[in-house]
């Protein structure tokens, strides 16, 4: 299940625009500008764009400076990174810079779109089909599991980038606002109608290059189910994080937890053995600082480095229990509680039980298990 890092990057004009309606392309950045994203490309294990990018702008999508791709091999990675591309109707030119520079390349095709896109690439790049449609979990898994991409920068077009946030997959927005009008309603925009996820993002970076402005945003909207979204990913590990705070114990774990509202709002946030109380839990430390009548808890998330606890003699009610009474239907958690102090625990399963979406996230273990090394055999 763990998908890479996804980055999307894209330019737009004050009234939201990714390119007008003639035949180039648009300039929207700065010199300066374009040089970051050269610097962003040579730290990313592969890029992504749509078809239509390929079809309207002819892009070639390189790390133009050579002191960043000596970096690179330096480091033992390929000069570029892989380029990928995603199409429908496989409808390909196969003389596209795309195809002709740079290092690999990569298709990601349907059944239908598979034979037409083989035909026209001819062995310039791989192609591979993800069944009678195109799902955005089987490319990332995919291109984490068989690729080895870890970091992966989208760079358009609207489509792609809609897609991607509507789906909870986008890890992190840069965005670079130009400062000029396009005023064409039949010019593509960056994000199209649709679903998405609740909330404000997060402003995590704004910085002036020359005329532009770049702004960084993550989501914060926890995921609706047993699937899990960018947003959970960045929250528990925040949840893993606060376990360094735990006083020292051979007797317990020391676990972080944060309660974060349907709109990504955090609602609490706790550690265990928090403020001198020398027994309480993460989940119960953060639990108990929100109203029990706060009615944003039926749609809120815990998230917690380990899993919920389901016997404690220290306390009358386990952090299982806790959760259930504030009316919490989805916990997300990195590690399932060893047998280091009670002997099968599964908190996970008696949340299943109860109806709980409780979602584990492997990837996240062994920083989970960090804090607790010496507990562990
Ligand atoms: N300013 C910027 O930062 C920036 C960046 C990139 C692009 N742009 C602009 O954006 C425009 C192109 O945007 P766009 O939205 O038309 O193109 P796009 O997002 O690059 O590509 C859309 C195409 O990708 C394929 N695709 C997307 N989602 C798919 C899915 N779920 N399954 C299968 N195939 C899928 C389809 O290809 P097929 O049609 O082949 O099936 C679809 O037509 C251009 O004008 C370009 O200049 C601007
Ligand atoms: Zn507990």
């Amino acid at each position: 299940m763990p998908y890479p890092y996804v980055l999307l990057s894209a330019a737009v004009s004050l009234d939201g625009y990714l390119d007008d309606t003639g035949p180039d392309r648009l300039l929207l950045s700065s010199p300066a500008d374009f040089d970051r994203v050269d610097e962003v490309r040579a730290s990313v294990d592969a890029i992504l764009i749509g078809a239509g990018t390929i079809r309207a702008d002819n892009p070639r999508l390189l790390v133009n400076s050579p002191a960043r791709r000596a970096a690179r091999t330096a480091d033992g990675r390929p000069e570029y990174p892989l380029k990928v591309t995603v199409t429908a109707s496989g409808d390909l030119d196969p003389a596209a810079k795309f195809w002709h520079t740079g290092g690999e390349k990569l298709v990601y095709t349907t059944d239908e779109g598979c034979e037409r896109a083989a035909r026209a690439l001819g062995g310039t790049a791989d192609v591979v089909s993800l069944g009678p449609g195109l799902d955005w979990r089987a490319l990332l898994e995919h291109l984490h599991d068989v690729r080895g991409v870890r970091r992966l920068m989208v760079e358009g077009g609207g489509t792609v980038h809609t897609q991607l946030l509507q789906q909870g997959l986008a890890d992190e927005v840069q965005l670079v606002l130009a400062p000029l009008f396009v005023g064409d309603p039949a010019a593509p925009r960056l994000f199209g109608p649709g679903a998405y996820q609740g909330g404000r993002l997060r402003l995590t970076e704004t910085r002036r290059i020359e005329d532009v402005v770049l702004m960084h945003y993550e989501p914060t909207a926890p995921g609706t189910g047993p699937e899990p979204v960018a947003a959970d990913r960045h929250w528990l590990r925040t949840a893993c994080e606060l376990a360094a705070l735990c006083p020292p114990s051979r007797t317990a774990f020391s676990v972080g937890a944060v309660v974060v509202a349907a709109d990504g709002a955090e609602l609490a946030r706790g550690h265990s053995r928090e403020g001198g109380d020398a027994v309480v839990h993460a989940e119960e430390a953060a639990l108990a600082k929100i109203d029990p009548a706060d009615p944003r808890l039926p749609g809120a998330t815990v998230y917690s480095s380990l899993e919920p606890c389901t016997r404690r003699a220290s306390r009358p009610a386990p952090c299982a229990e806790l959760i259930l009474r504030a009316g919490v239907r989805r916990v997300v958690t990195a590690w399932r509680e060893p047998d280091t102090f009670v002997t099968a625990a599964d908190g996970t399963g008696v949340l299943q039980s109860a109806g709980v979406a409780a979602v584990v996230l492997p990837e996240y273990e062994a920083l989970a298990k960090e804090p607790n090394a010496h507990l562990l055999p």
